[in-house]
């Protein structure tokens, strides 16, 4: 039995659920003026859209572990509940591997929010976890930007039941129409415009 079976195995045992390295290629990010939610941590929007990107964090931790490996983007601690922005503020938004760690209602509280800080015909991209039963969920991952890096990382999360299904349906609620949708087995990624 390999490593990796041995620690599915064990992970298994306590009601989690444990994956092989997911691959992620990030081809591009919306134009212009970019809000990325949860954008702390590996930072991996800030990386790739540089000063074009308003990350907001609601931990000052994960904003610092992510500000220098894109020291041009603008950093704010901020509960994505209530941004601290006027309506219109941005061009478009984006959301990476976050909305896995928010409650159901605190996901439709971030939406509407991104909602009011995008004009008519804002987009908003959302990667995230495609998660169908309870428990821990770990997804170990490998991301490559658009400029050729990889990024090696993993997120993990409790207890939290979401699918491209469950999120177009929030988005579709508040007022977003659904572009397009990518499914894999352990993520999705959704793009949604907000009507023009
Ligand atoms: C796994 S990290 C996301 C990964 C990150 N986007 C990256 O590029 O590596 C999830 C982030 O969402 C943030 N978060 C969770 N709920 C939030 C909220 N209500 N408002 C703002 N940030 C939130 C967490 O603090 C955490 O840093």
């Amino acid at each position: 039995m390999s490593i990796f079976q041995t620690l599915k195995y064990m992970l298994s045992a306590l009601g989690a659920f444990l994956f092989r390295r997911q691959k992620v290629v990030i081809t591009e990010i919306p134009a212009g003026k970019i809000i990325d939610i949860g954008g702390g941590g590996e930072g991996i929007i800030a990386q790739i859209g540089a000063d074009r990107v308003t990350a907001v964090d609601k931990l000052e931790s994960e904003i610092k572990s992510a500000q220098a490996k894109a020291p041009t983007a603008t950093w704010q601690v901020a509960d994505a509940q209530d941004l601290p922005f006027e309506n219109e503020s941005f061009d478009n938004a984006t959301i990476f591997f976050s909305l896995m760690y928010m409650k159901q209602l605190v996901k439709e509280e971030v939406i509407s929010e991104v909602y009011r800080v995008l004009p008519p015909g804002g987009e908003f991209w959302i990667w995230d976890a495609n998660i169908q039963k309870e428990g821990i969920f770990v997804i170990m991952m490998k991301i490559k930007l658009p400029n050729g890096k990889t990024v090696r990382t993993g997120y993990g999360s409790k207890d939290c039941i979401q699918s491209p299904e469950s999120i177009s349906e929030i988005l579709q609620k508040t007022g977003f129409q659904i572009k397009e949708t990518t499914t894999n087995k352990l993520w999705f990624l959704i793009k949604a415009k907000k009507a023009t």
